[in-house]
């Protein structure tokens, strides 16, 4: 039996340096890194180089091409996600994206569908499901431990300084990113809500761009959301990518019948999660790591090699997506109660 996924990186940006890092604390032992490329050839060998990866290239076709591999690991920017999973998939390639997984929920559903036909594994990283207090809080939720859920609310008040923006200027613009913080990082947070309560029923939102307009920033720098779930939970959602100071950490709130749980995920980190007035379920997510990107590398390989199902395959990671969009569509759209001057407002 074959117990290694041959893997290939395409895109070595900020992302797939953050992985090869994470591989020092903790290893990867289903996976070999066979191949790398990026657009950018310099850096391809650089990587290719430092992470003593064998091949490197300069496009993700010839990868595909030239590379021994099962799977891809695709880290490029959001727009090219429909295009590269759509070809990495017909080239009979298992694919491992980052999120989000498209930059529309039609492009993402039809990638799913595709995955589907051609018999192959999409997953895409969202990993705070691999985090095992995450891991253990959602299982407790969905077991019933916390009762009938009232309310919940996520916070994601992160800071990006203006060169992350120059580095990757594609996170500037609505067509290359298909959004600011919700998409890019509050989506993470998202992802452990939805998983956690369901399917939403109504959604609103307002976002705003107030700091790095000049540099050329259109994209929502602080989003707020309110979701109602079939269920009748609330919850609202904050996500921000100006907030100082930077290296604040992202919150969870669930308040249910029997008690609260709250959570904080340490910066990159993993999370703690506390629970008042209750007690939790431990259950570790497969093939778990202290660190969640790493068992998250290793779930998906997992999904490949034991058939253990990986906890965010395309059709889950459409559920984040989904509730970002609806809040970009309500920011967007008339459907808002106005309030009108009111002489006594001073
Ligand atoms: N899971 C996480 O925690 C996490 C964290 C950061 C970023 N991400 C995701 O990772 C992805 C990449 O983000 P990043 O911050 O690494 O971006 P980045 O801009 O740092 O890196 C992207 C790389 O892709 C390369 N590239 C562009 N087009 C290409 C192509 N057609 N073929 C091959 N390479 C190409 C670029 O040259 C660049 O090196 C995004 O989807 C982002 O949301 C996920």
């Amino acid at each position: 039996m074959v117990d290694k996924v041959n893997m290939g990186i395409v895109g070595c940006g900020m992302v797939s340096k953050n992985v090869m890092t994470a591989r020092k604390f903790a290893k990867i032992k289903n996976i070999d890194f066979v191949a790398c490329a990026d657009t950018n050839i310099e850096l391809a060998t650089r990587f290719a180089k430092k992470h003593k990866i064998k091949e490197h290239h300069g496009s993700f076709d010839a990868l595909l091409d030239k590379g021994d591999i099962d799977a891809v690991y695709l880290a490029v920017p959001h727009f090219l996600h429909v295009d590269l999973v759509s070809k990495a998939l017909k080239a009979g390639k298992h694919v491992f994206c980052e999120k989000p997984i498209a930059t529309n929920v039609e492009d993402g559903l039809m990638l799913c569908n595709l995955a589907k036909k051609e018999g192959l594994k999409f997953g895409v990283n969202y990993q705070y499901r691999y985090d095992k207090g995450l891991h253990s809080m959602v299982k407790t939720i969905q077991n019933g431990n916390l009762g009938e859920i009232y309310h919940a609310a996520v916070r994601v008040p992160w800071y990006r300084d203006p060169a992350y923006f120059e580095k990757s200027i594609w996170h500037k613009k609505w067509e290359t990113s298909g959004g600011g913080t919700l998409i890019t990082h509050t989506s993470h947070a998202i992802d452990i809500l939805a998983w956690a309560l369901g399917k939403p029923s109504t959604i609103s939102g307002e976002c705003n761009t107030k700091k790095y307009g000049d540099i050329g920033v259109e994209v929502e720098e602080n989003a707020a959301g309110v979701v109602k779930f079939d269920s009748g939970a609330i919850a609202t959602i904050l996500g921000s990518q100006v907030t100082k100071p930077s290296r604040q950490n992202c919150y969870w709130t669930f308040c249910g019948e029997r008690g609260t749980i709250k959570a904080k995920y340490l910066f990159s980190m993993y999370a703690k999660v506390k629970y008042m007035g209750l007690k939790n379920v431990k259950v570790n997510p497969p093939r778990a790591s202290f660190l969640a990107i790493i068992g998250s590398f290793r779930g998906f390989a997992a999904w490949i090699l034991e058939e253990i199902p990986y906890l965010t395959p395309g059709w889950e990671a459409l559920k984040a997506l989904c509730i970002v969009k609806a809040i970009y569509r309500s920011n967007d759209d008339v459907t808002k109660i106005k309030i009108g001057p009111l002489k006594w407002w001073h």
